[in-house]
């Protein structure tokens, strides 16, 4: 089946967790361009939207809907996103489109993440899509350092022999050859290299709603508990 059709089923089913007459977020990318597509058929039930993006803003404007700040709109119901991988545990890579930290931004400030992806991003262990690290640009050649003594191979991200600049004025790494046994651990770490502004790791705020289309359907994966003391994360499903 057409990964378009399963991104807009996705988007479809995202549509419900939109509480009426709020201000909510929304994210970047393919999967979300169906959403804000979707967003614009009851852009007169939402207040605002606050954006993750550029990109996402002018289609959001597009659309009719309003975009407002994150600091004049305080802490949202809903941030609806997509994911370039996600465990079955709801920890995600994201930032495939470069907006990572907008991205994190938002979904800190949410109360519910609900990511939206087909299913072919769902995987037991993360690391096959290179992780993006946003980073400062005179900190690249030491954060790339850093990121090879942790296992990774870091390349520079390029467009026609040009740094793909961020929203933020900053520069991309995409860090391949990791498997990410334990997310959260790892988040935590590369936060901590001077010079990082984030890295596309969401695991200590992972989704608390999957929304996954295949050709059986959405399949929605919900976490319902992240008992005391652990980091583990306990996942439902339902069709
Ligand atoms: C943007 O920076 C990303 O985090 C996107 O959410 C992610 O890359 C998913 O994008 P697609 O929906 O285009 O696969």
């Amino acid at each position: 089946m057409d990964q378009n059709v399963l991104k807009l089923a996705a988007a479809q089913a995202a549509i419900a967790y939109v509480p009426i007459d709020t201000i909510i977020g929304v994210g970047s990318g393919s999967t979300v361009n169906f959403f804000i597509a979707e967003l614009a058929k009851i852009a007169h039930r939402i207040k605002a939207a606050v954006s993750s993006s550029d990109a996402s803003t002018a289609l959001l404007r597009q659309a009719n809907i309003e975009v407002t700040t994150l600091n004049d709109a305080g802490p949202l119901s809903v941030y609806v996103d997509g994911a370039d991988e996600i465990t079955p545990q709801l920890a995600m890579i994201k930032g495939g489109g470069a907006a990572l930290t907008r991205e994190k931004i938002i979904a800190a400030a949410s109360d519910k993440f609900v990511c939206i992806a087909d299913q072919s991003k769902l995987v037991d262990v993360l690391g096959t899509f290179p992780l993006p690290v946003e980073v400062i640009p005179m900190a690249r050649s030491y954060v790339a350092r850093e990121l090879v003594k942790l296992g990774g191979h870091p390349a520079w991200r390029m467009k026609d022999d040009k740094a793909i600049v961020t929203d933020n004025g900053n520069w991309i790494l995409d860090v391949h050859g990791l498997l990410i046994s334990d997310p959260i651990e790892l988040e935590s770490w590369i936060n901590q290299i001077a010079g990082v502004v984030s890295n596309g790791l969401f695991a200590r705020r992972g989704a608390d709603i999957a929304l996954l289309a295949s050709t059986d359907g959405v399949k929605t994966l919900t976490c319902t508990a992240v008992p005391q003391g652990t980091s583990n994360r306990i996942v439902t499903e339902t069709r």
